[in-house]
């Protein structure tokens, strides 16, 4: 491979699933002004990329074919733009790609969207935690209002899906504010996601996990939503009078039901999530992984000729944390 070309993953067209992947060779990108170029070690994959691919956006993203998915990536910096003041060649940073870019070797990111990588959070965690951690953190910070530093006071939060890549870090973060936390996954995931700090697990194919019925009798003052199908009318019966539904994953139906709850005026509420990933909220996961506060759970690893492998694993929808490729 000549010295300026690079390992690329990308689609051409709408729809096609793995299959709509190619590999390539592209030129290797050059930063402009406000961007550094990161030497890839570690890329996150999440549904929103084939989701993305799926159309799901259309027409704004992706914004040209052919198109390199995937936005979360850890690795060095190995050349900066002119205006770029706070990052260096060598410097060991996660970002969040705003064009995609994920599946190559090298990626080009915005200083705004880029933040240091300390010793000790390894690339692959790093990767692992962008979009899904920052959905999590901007659920339960921005939309529940719950304090991260556990000064707030303590409350009841019912986390769907706590074995994905929101899922594991919402039943986290959530305890860090010192809420008692239920959560629904699969059986094989029970026991992962008591360790990950959930009070009471309820396995989502069961009566009780199907109806979201808390163990303890307890009312959920937040529901931090983070799978589908699941209706306002089983939400409905188990929030607190003033109780919400952080859905991280609005639909039509989640959009549908906001309209239907502001004319009833309920004061239960239905808070639809689209994550803006900011700067600042990135750098306080990382601290916290540094810490040893907050742990990505890594479902798998695959190298970056095998993207296809990684793509259809999280199409299939069951990982357990997060699926991550290496270049
Ligand atoms: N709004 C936003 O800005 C935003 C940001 C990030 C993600 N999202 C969305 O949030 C959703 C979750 O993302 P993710 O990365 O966490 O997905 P993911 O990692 O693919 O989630 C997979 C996990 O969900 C579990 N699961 C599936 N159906 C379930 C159910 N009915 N009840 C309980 N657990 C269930 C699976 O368990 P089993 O294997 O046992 O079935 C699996 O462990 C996706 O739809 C994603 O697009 C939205």
């Amino acid at each position: 491979m000549s010295k300026n070309l690079m390992r690329a993953v990308q689609y051409s067209k709408y729809g096609g699933g793995v299959d709509g992947l190619k590999h390539v060779e592209v030129p290797i990108p050059s930063p402009k002004k406000d961007e550094v170029l990161i030497k890839i070690e570690a890329a996150g994959i999440n549904p929103i990329d084939w989701k993305i691919q799926n159309g799901v956006a259309r027409p704004f993203l992706p914004r040209k074919f052919p198109h390199v998915p995937g936005t979360d990536v850890a690795g060095e910096i190995v050349q900066v733009g002119s205006g770029v003041g706070s990052f260096k060649a060598g410097d060991k940073v996660v970002a969040v790609l705003g064009d995609g870019g994920a599946l190559a070797e090298f990626a080009l990111a915005k200083e705004g969207s880029t933040v240091p990588r300390p010793p000790g959070v390894s690339a692959l965690e790093a990767a692992a935690l962008p979009i899904a951690g920052l959905a999590a953190h901007q659920s339960l910070t921005q939309h529940a209002g719950l304090k991260l530093d556990g000064t707030g006071p303590k409350v009841n939060v019912l986390v769907t899906a706590a074995s994905g890549g929101v899922g594991t870090y919402a039943v986290q973060l959530a305890k860090l504010a010192n809420a008692h936390v239920t959560a629904t996954c699969g059986a094989r995931n029970m026991d992962l996601v008591r360790r990950l700090g959930a009070d009471e697990v309820l396995d989502y194919k069961t009566p009780e996990g199907k109806a979201l019925t808390s163990p303890s009798g307890r009312k959920y003052d937040i529901i931090i939503h983070c799978t589908t199908n699941i209706p306002w009318s089983t939400f409905k019966p188990n929030l607190t009078p003033k109780g919400k539904v952080v859905d991280t994953t609005p639909g039509f139906g989640t959009l549908m039901s906001v309209a239907m709850k502001k004319i009833s005026c309920s004061k239960k509420q239905l808070i639809p999530v689209f994550t803006a990933p900011k700067k600042e909220n990135l750098d306080f996961l990382v601290k916290l992984v540094k810490a040893g506060k907050l742990k990505p759970v890594i479902d798998s690893k695959h190298h970056l000729s095998k993207a296809g492998e990684a793509w259809g694993k999280s199409i299939d929808g069951h990982a357990t944390g997060k699926i991550l490729v290496e270049p």
